[in-house]
């Protein structure tokens, strides 16, 4: 079953064609030099650009799986979350597209994306990945940090989430004052490791070691905030290294602590990561230590281009709706649902 998926929900307009879990194309235009001049996404511009430019990535990814909208099976799309005013215009252009072509649609939820996008494979099949639920997922995101507990296709259930910024959201917070751009989760990343990733600073983590599985990142962000206003402009531009990363270090290891807490009050060792964050090579290698003193396994995106916004892993997520015959009964009755929930 061949699927055409759509993601708009937030700055990255993108549409794949996926066949089961195999990626047959993924074209995604980045609205990323558009918003970086205002330092975060501007949901104006984003809706602009998707109407934009939505026809062209259409038309693209079906010419690069070789294919035809003729042969499509199923049109999937994000309804949620997301950006409203965005979200709609790859919702509309589903629509539009199964009215016309006469296609039954599928409406799926961004993070539920985000789990998937840790199964997604190649076109040749690749990697393999069986499924061995449950699975304990934790998602970190610019919009994003939680703990959801994987229990089989499209059954999920919220362990933990965050309580003020997102994880992603943190690390951009952070850069901004360090003057590193937007998005700055990639510069912290890389002036971290010229220090090697050592913690001088040792910045509040706070609810660490609460015995819950909600996060919270306001607290760390003004302690570091009042602890910058008070370095001389010599010593912040001299220790830039370090205050990235110590702030990073502060910010992964509560995204750490909580893992390891949710492993142990669930029994489910079995990790998958997904969102912009997991980018991130530290993190992912800070993971890996976790699930081997775990005796277990953690899977990540496994392309670079599915740990941030991607149509590919909606595509992929769609055929599981698709094989439980999950199809919007009505197409007037998929709506945006901007603040969309797991579960
Ligand atoms: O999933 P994503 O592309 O978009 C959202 O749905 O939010 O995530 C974007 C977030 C940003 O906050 C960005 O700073 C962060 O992911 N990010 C990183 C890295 N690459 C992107 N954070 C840490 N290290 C990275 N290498
Ligand atoms: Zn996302």
């Amino acid at each position: 079953m061949k699927i055409l998926a759509i993601d708009t929900s937030c700055d990255e307009t993108s549409v794949a064609v996926t066949e089961g879990r195999r990626v047959l194309s993924s074209v995604l235009f980045s609205q990323l030099l558009m918003h970086k001049q205002w330092g975060g996404v501007v949901p104006s511009i984003a809706r602009r650009n998707h109407q934009e430019r939505i026809d062209g990535v259409v038309q693209e990814a079906l010419t690069k799986a070789k294919t035809k909208i003729e042969e499509i099976d199923a049109i999937a799309v994000t309804y949620g979350p997301g950006l409203a005013i965005a979200l709609e215009v790859g919702i509309l252009k589903a629509k539009e597209l199964a009215q016309k072509h006469n296609k039954p649609l599928i409406g799926v939820n961004h993070m539920e994306g985000h789990i998937y996008s840790c199964f997604v494979q190649n076109s040749q099949g690749n990697p393999v990945r069986e499924f061995e639920f449950p699975y304990l997922a934790l998602l970190i995101s610019g919009g994003h940090t939680e703990l959801v507990l994987f229990e089989n296709h499209l059954s999920y259930k919220i362990l933990g989430e965050k309580l003020d910024d997102a994880s992603g959201e943190a690390l951009d917070k952070a850069g901004r004052l360090l003057g590193l751009g937007y998005p700055a989760g990639p510069v912290i990343e890389r002036l971290a490791t010229e220090v090697n990733n050592r913690d001088i600073y040792k910045f509040t983590r706070p609810l660490i070691h609460a015995k819950t599985l909600m996060f919270s990142f306001s607290g760390l962000k003004t302690a570091f905030l009042y602890f910058f206003r008070k370095m001389t402009p010599e010593d912040q531009i001299g220790q830039l290294r370090d205050l990235a990363s110590s702030f990073q270090e502060a910010v992964f290891d509560t995204l750490l602590a909580k893992t390891k807490l949710a492993m142990e009050q669930t029994g489910v060792h079995r990790l998958v990561v997904g969102g912009g964050v997991v980018a991130n090579l530290y993190l992912r290698q800070k993971l890996r230590v976790l699930a081997k003193n775990h005796n277990s396994t953690v899977f990540f995106p496994p392309y670079k281009y599915l740990t941030g916004d991607n149509a590919a892993m909606i595509g992929v997520a769609a055929a599981y709706y698709a094989e439980q015959n999950r199809f919007v009964s009505d197409l007037s009755s998929l709506e945006r649902i901007p603040r969309l929930r797991l579960e």
